[in-house]
């Protein structure tokens, strides 16, 4: 490795530094080849693979590969990259990317789950192992974190963002940059720029035709936190809004990204977006999409090579200008400046087990989840367990590892997974730990044999491949029989624990009104069985919320809390008033909701001159928890409609019995204001309701009059 180094140094151009010394070198096509991402280079396989691959190494040493998607192994990048480095013209290095969205070989919470917890700080040191262990093998580049606000608990993605709230999925996206880019030579990505989670019917790629205004309030927030963290991409949306795809959207790529909040990174598009132009109907053909694209400030073309082949066309055209792509080249090579790909563009490859491996990361994994978990009910306070001696896990996830890694696990392998029937007999060696499936996520449900055990687990929800991307539920309750196998264990009378593994939030019905323990575990990833365990025996006291909304019905969607009063709210009086006729307005679990094995208490809410608002939370319980303050507020009167509550401040504090703890809040115009109708951020003069507790049904505290 020295010597390679060493000969890089020796014949690196002076200009490898200067990019623009290196712009006025590059051809066109080598400036096109910067634009150019392509996915998969050596997976090719068969009779034709090593023709294959050499075709394609062929093309980085033309310098026709800016970036190579899906390539992962220190071995693998090297040699791609060599051809880069030492054979090509210029050598300028390939940026090598993969989508670590929660981890990479050690796989964290889904992201919806972790948001659950609350944790910017949690979330922050899981993204920087998960940027640890993929750069550990040639990845320079996550497309993460995905910010896209989600309301509609039929969208498959919503597992993948931090939910509902804009503060609270601000925060988030802050730390996870933060996070993933630590130490500044692996590059982050803010994803999918915008309001992909609007999509009509919660279906994956649908249209969106939401207001400016909300994308300012509700969409773009996440953004700009990326922004102001340091973010050094972007990827575009597959979505329009308002009849202009995301990847061709002037507004957004350049005028709010580049001219409002000068970002100065570079966007690349989604998956093959580009070429989807042409579906829809937006672009008459590739090259047009082409043009379409990096004319309103797209910078990097994934897979679908529409600007790399009509670039030189569409510039003798006069289509396309020069200084267009300059452009766009010189913000990929300033970032990959920024990642000092020059310097160290190779991987060293001796570490890379002992970095997948490091039990650290593990212990972290395990922490991570049990964080996350949000104890629903406890009705009858089953748990925590009290040393059962004969534990009986029925349900399709109780002894499964492949889903409970989650959609989007990276390179985490389903064989590392601990099981829940697992983590329960590691937690519980001298106990007898049994599992009956009892049925799958579709099909009949099979007679159980109760006989003998104390306490019974259900471990019931979705498969992984039933959210994610291009997985839209138009139903959202428990999959196929699974209701009817937690009915059977109900009326059997014995003591049970409903453990629900999903993506989305699940429409839970007749589970959520008559289970009388209930906790929600999400995608808890390759420690799940002991962090559930961790959870279930309290060695760990839950304290997590919820992130989203639960709906009682699909019919519900979207909902979430942070919603306009309407001139004819609910409670307004008993008819002719915006309700169903058929199901209660509120959902089956409130955005910051979540129970302890502790109690709380929080009050002594105190409002300063300069409207910091502080607070005292005691545990008043018997055992040490983690309770979640939440500070709301409503605009009560204002030039443009305000939402009945907003999240604009939360603390996790874990407190020991007896003890309490001040939390402050501080309000500004930050917090306090909104767009106006002239789309000016403004703070108007009238009342502020304050609302401080342990979820988005906090009571009202006081108010306050901004003059
Ligand atoms: C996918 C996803 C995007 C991902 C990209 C690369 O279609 O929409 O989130 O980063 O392609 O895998």
């Amino acid at each position: 490795m020295k010597k390679t180094l060493l000969a890089l140094l020796l014949t690196a151009p002076a200009f490898a530094q200067d990019i623009e010394g290196l712009l006025k070198q590059m051809t066109l096509d080598e400036k096109l080849g910067q634009i150019q991402q392509f996915s998969d280079f050596g997976f090719s396989t068969g009779p034709s693979a090593a023709a294959d691959n050499e075709k394609q190494k062929e093309r980085i040493r033309k310098g026709g590969v800016g970036s190579i998607l899906n390539c992962v192994g220190a071995k693998w990048t090297n040699e791609l990259q060599r051809e880069a480095v030492e054979k090509s013209r210029l050598k300028v290095p390939i940026l090598f990317g993969f989508d670590v969205i929660h981890g990479h070989r050690t796989t964290f919470p889904t992201p919806l789950g972790e948001a659950a917890s609350f944790d910017p700080k949690g979330c922050e040191e899981t993204a920087a192992i998960a940027a640890k262990e993929s750069r550990a093998q040639g990845v320079r580049w996550t497309f993460a974190p995905m910010v896209d606000i989600a309301r509609d608990a039929r969208w498959g993605r919503i597992v993948e963002g931090a939910g509902e709230d804009a503060y609270l999925g601000s925060k988030l996206a802050t730390a996870r940059v933060q996070g993933f880019q630590r130490g500044g030579k692996y590059a982050a990505c803010a994803k999918h720029w915008v309001a992909y989670g609007a999509a009509e019917g919660g279906r994956d790629y649908n249209t969106v035709d939401v207001s400016e205004r909300a994308l300012r309030e509700v969409y773009f927030p996440p953004f700009k936190a990326c922004v102001d963290a340091g973010v050094m991409t972007f990827m575009t949306s597959f979505n329009e809004t308002a009849g202009i795809p995301s990847t061709a959207n002037r507004f957004i790529l350049t005028d709010v990204l580049r001219k409002e909040w000068g970002f100065r990174g570079f966007v690349v598009s989604d998956y093959e977006s580009v070429d989807e132009l042409r579906n829809h109907g937006l672009s008459a053909d590739g090259a047009e999409a082409g043009l379409d694209s990096i004319n309103a400030g797209l910078d990097m073309e994934m897979v679908s090579q529409h600007i790399a082949q009509n670039g030189a066309a569409l510039i003798r055209s006069g289509k396309l200008q020069q200084s267009t792509v300059d452009e766009a080249v010189r913000r990929i090579l300033r970032v990959k400046k920024q990642l000092g790909l020059w310097e160290n563009p190779y991987t060293d490859e001796a570490p890379e087990q002992s970095v997948l491996k490091d039990p650290a990361h593990r212990a972290l994994a395990r922490t991570s989840a049990a964080r996350s978990l949000v104890l629903l009910k406890n009705d009858k306070n089953v748990l925590p367990l009290q040393s059962p001696k004969n534990i009986l896990v029925v349900g399709p996830l109780g002894d499964n590892q492949a889903d409970l890694l989650g959609p989007w696990h990276g390179d985490g392998r389903k064989e590392e997974v601990i099981t829940l029937l697992q983590g329960l007999k590691n937690r519980y060696p001298n106990a007898t730990v049994t599992f009956q499936k009892g049925c799958d996520f579709k099909g009949p449900v099979e007679t159980l044999n109760l006989a003998g055990a104390d306490v019974v687990i259900v471990a019931v929800g979705e498969a992984e491949a039933m959210s994610g991307e291009a997985r839209s539920r138009s139903m959202i309750g428990l999959p196929g029989e699974q209701e009817a196998l937690v009915k059977q264990v109900h009326n059997s009378g014995k003591p049970y624990v409903v453990t629900l593994f999903n993506g989305r939030p699940l429409a839970l019905g007749w589970v959520a009104e008559n289970c009388p323990t209930l906790l929600e575990c999400w995608f808890p990833g390759s420690e799940a069985g002991n962090a559930v365990a961790d959870v279930l025996s309290g060695d760990v006291n839950p304290g997590a919320k919820l992130p989203v909304s639960f709906p009682r019905n699909v019919g519900q969607c979207p909902i979430y809390y942070n919603h306009k009063n309407t001139g004819r709210p609910a409670n307004l009086r008993p008819e002719y008033v915006s309700t169903y006729v058929d199901v209660d307005n509120s959902p089956q679990y409130r955005f910051g909701y979540g129970l302890s094995y502790t109690t709380f208490k929080i009050d002594g809410v105190v409002v300063a001159a300069d409207h910091t608002v502080t607070a005292t939370v005691t545990n008043t319980g018997t055992r040490e928890g983690d309770e979640v303050v939440q500070l709301y507020i409503r605009d009560k009167v204002a030039s443009v409609t305000r939402p009945v509550r907003e999240l604009r401040g939360f603390q996790r504090v874990a407190l020991k019995p007896g003890a309490s703890q001040t939390v402050k809040f501080p309000l500004g115009d930050r917090e306090l204001g909104f767009y106006d109708r002239a789309m000016r951020w403004t703070v108007e003069p009238g009342e502020f309701e304050v609302y401080v507790g342990n979820s988005s049904e906090a009571p009202k505290a006081t108010s306050f009059f901004i003059q």
